[in-house]
């Protein structure tokens, strides 16, 4: 498994204010969504491509394009779903799936509630959209449950990870066949007793969205 934590200023900087409790909502639903389009440009380093010929205006040269079949982009519901709109500005023409996770607050433990992806994933390269790699419960489901459907290449994209979750994520893959790589924004200290990465962000979809 690949890990990449983003180093660059501007995700920083971006970070630092989604983590301030002082941040309102709207402010923090566009810096996910800036801050994703960053990520998802490192994540995207490796995504398939084909060579084409252009005419340019001036002679024919050869160029590249995204190769079929298309990626497919799965954001885990339902704090991934703050996630999508960063990642469709730089790949609008990726398939998006949806998959339902949710968390048990006592066993930690992540399971699926719903799901809306193509069948057979057979060949794809998948984005995963996930913010908070805490334990890696969720990350892992979601996972496996795109290999057991054919994904041939998975990339998570996560604002914040802790060593706890990353640990978890990596003994589970350890033997993968499918090539796992994880992008995130920070690779935060710890995590806490109510599973909370710290320092962290709070409750990234109370954040996003508000509690419900
Ligand atoms: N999920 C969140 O939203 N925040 C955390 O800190 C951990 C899991």
């Amino acid at each position: 498994m690949k890990v990449h934590v983003a180093d660059h200023p501007l995700i920083s900087h971006k970070l630092t204010v989604l983590r301030d409790e002082k941040t309102d909502s709207p402010t923090f639903r566009r810096l996910v969504e800036e801050l994703v389009t960053l990520l998802a440009y490192e994540a995207t380093r490796d995504v398939r491509t084909k060579t084409v010929t252009v005419q340019t205006p001036v002679t024919q040269t050869q160029g590249f394009k995204m190769a079929e079949p298309r990626p497919v982009v799965v954001p885990i519901l339902r704090a991934g779903l703050g996630m999508l709109e960063g990642m469709s500005r730089l790949i609008p023409t990726a398939e998006v799936g949806f998959l339902g996770m949710v968390r048990d607050e006592k066993t930690l433990k992540a399971s699926t509630y719903a799901n809306r992806l193509p069948d057979d994933l057979s060949g794809r390269q998948c984005f995963v959209l996930d913010p908070m790699l805490a334990t890696g419960g969720t990350l892992i489901s979601a996972i496996n449950y795109l290999i057991d459907k054919g994904a041939n290449d998975i990339t998570a994209i996560c604002i914040l990870a802790a060593p706890e979750g990353i640990a978890n994520m990596e003994q589970a893959f350890e033997n993968s066949r499918v090539p796992i790589t994880i992008v995130t924004g920070a690779l935060d200290t710890k995590l806490n007793e109510f599973g909370y990465i710290v320092p962290g962000l709070g409750d990234a979809g109370d954040r996003l969205y508000g509690v419900v």
